[in-house]
C-alpha cells in the first residue's frame, strides 16, 4: 500500500479537522466522506475535492475500497459504525471518548480482535511533543523516573459548555488526562474518588475533580472545567505536573503559549493541537494521523497507541461518574461490571 485510502464519518468541528489534515498528508487519500447534514457534506466535498459523498453511514462503511475509517460522530454513538467498519474489513480510528460505556468499549475490542484489523483510539495528546517528552522521561533511569504523583488540569472556555454538556465532562475533557495518567503509570487504576459541581443545574458538571490510585501505588489528581470566562481569550488553559522517583516534569499552557493583546483584550490561541503554519496544518492531530498512516503503509503494529488502555480509560471514566453520583470511593472491579 502506497497511500492509505481514508473514509471520514462525521464532518462537524473535529471531523473537518480530520478531513483537512488527512487531505494534507502525502501518505493518505480521502476517498469518501459522510455526514447526515447535506449542506455540510456538500461544502466539505467542494472544499477538499472529495468525490464520493454519503449521507448514510452504512453506504460509507460498506464501501469496498477504503483502508481506514475515521469515526468522528457524537461521543455516545461510536459503537455501531466502529463494529460495522471492522466487520467490513477496515481499520478504524475512533475519536475519544471511544465510547461512553465500558461494555461497548469491550465489544469494540472483541470485534477488532475477531476482524484482525487495527482499532485506534483518537488520544492525540500522546502525539504532543511535550506530553510525549514526559512519557520518555518516566522511563527507568530517566530524568523523572517512575511516576509517584500526577496532577493534570484541563480547562476550556465557558461558551463551549453549551455544546459539550451533551456528554459528561469526564468523557469530553478528563478522558485525555485519564489516558495520559494510565500511559505514564504503565498500569491499571485500582480506586477512584471524584467530585462534580454544576453551577447551572446541568446533569453534566462544569467542574470535575478525580483522585486516582494505581496498582503500583502512584496517585493522580485530575481537574477538568468549562469555566474559563470567554472574555479572557485563553482557548486552552491546561497544566501538568508529574513527580517521579528521580525528578519532576511540568508545564502550563495559559501563560507559556503565544499571546496577542489588542483593544478587544487578550487572545491565547492554540498552536499545538491543530493550527496553521504558512498555510499548512500542524499540531498533534497531524502527528497522530501521520503516525497511523505510516504504520498502515509499512504494515507495522502501532506501539504508541493502545486500545487496551482506551478500554481501561472508559472503565475509569465510568467509575468517576459513579463516584460523583454516590459520593463514594469506587474500586475499579465494581465499576467494570456496570
Ligand atoms: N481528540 C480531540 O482532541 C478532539 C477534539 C474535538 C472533538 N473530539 C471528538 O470528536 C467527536 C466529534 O466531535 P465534534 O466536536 O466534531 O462534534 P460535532 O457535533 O461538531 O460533529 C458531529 C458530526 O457528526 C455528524 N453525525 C452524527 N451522527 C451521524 C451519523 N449517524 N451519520 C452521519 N453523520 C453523523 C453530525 O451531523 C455532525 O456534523 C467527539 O467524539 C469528540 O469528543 C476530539
Amino acid at each position: 500500500m502506497d497511500k492509505v485510502k481514508v473514509g471520514i464519518l462525521g464532518l462537524g468541528r473535529w471531523g473537518m479537522c480530520h478531513l483537512e489534515t488527512f487531505s494534507a498528508l502525502g501518505q493518505a487519500e480521502v476517498v469518501a466522506i459522510c455526514d447526515s447534514s447535506p449542506e455540510r457534506l456538500a461544502r466539505a466535498g467542494r472544499e477538499y475535492g472529495v468525490k464520493e459523498l454519503y449521507a448514510n453511514a452504512d453506504d460509507l462503511l460498506q464501501h469496498e475500497d477504503i483502508d481506514l475509517i475515521s469515526v468522528v460522530t457524537f461521543e455516545s454513538q461510536h459503537l455501531a459504525p466502529t463494529l460495522k467498519a471492522l466487520q467490513s474489513g477496515k481499520h478504524v480510528l475512533v475519536e475519544k471518548p471511544v465510547t461512553t460505556k465500558p461494555a461497548e468499549a469491550r465489544d469494540m475490542q472483541a470485534a477488532a480482535a475477531a476482524s484482525g484489523k487495527l482499532l485506534l483510539p483518537g488520544h492525540l495528546l500522546r502525539f504532543d511533543p511535550r506530553y510525549a517528552a514526559i512519557k520518555e522521561a518516566t522511563a527507568a533511569g530517566g530524568r523523572v523516573g517512575e511516576p509517584v504523583s500526577m496532577f493534570m488540569k484541563r480547562a476550556r472556555e465557558q461558551f463551549l459548555f453549551e455544546t459539550f454538556k451533551r456528554v459528561h465532562t469526564v468523557f469530553e475533557l478528563m478522558i485525555h488526562d485519564i489516558d495520559l495518567a494510565i500511559w505514564y503509570a504503565g498500569c491499571r487504576v485500582t480506586k477512584v474518588k471524584a467530585y462534580g459541581k454544576s453551577f447551572s443545574g446541568n446533569s453534566t458538571p462544569e467542574v470535575l475533580w478525580a483522585n486516582l490510585e494505581f496498582e503500583n501505588g502512584a496517585i493522580a489528581v485530575l481537574q477538568s472545567s468549562w469555566m474559563t470566562p470567554d472574555a479572557v481569550g485563553v482557548e486552552i488553559a491546561d497544566a501538568i505536573e508529574v513527580i517521579g522517583r528521580n525528578g519532576i516534569a511540568h508545564f502550563e499552557t495559559s501563560n507559556s503559549g503565544l499571546q496577542m493583546w489588542d483593544g478587544s483584550g487578550r487572545l491565547t490561541p492554540d498552536t499545538n493541537i491543530h493550527a496553521k503554519l504558512h498555510g499548512q496544518t500542524v499540531g498533534s492531530l497531524r502527528e497522530q494521523l501521520t503516525y497511523i498512516c505510516r504504520c498502515l503503509v509499512k504494515g507495522e503494529a502501532p506501539s504508541v497507541i493502545s486500545f487496551d488502555d482506551a478500554v481501561h480509560g472508559i472503565e475509569v471514566a465510568d467509575a468517576i461518574v459513579a463516584s460523583c453520583g454516590s459520593g463514594l470511593e469506587i474500586a475499579l472491579g465494581e465499576a467494570a461490571l456496570r
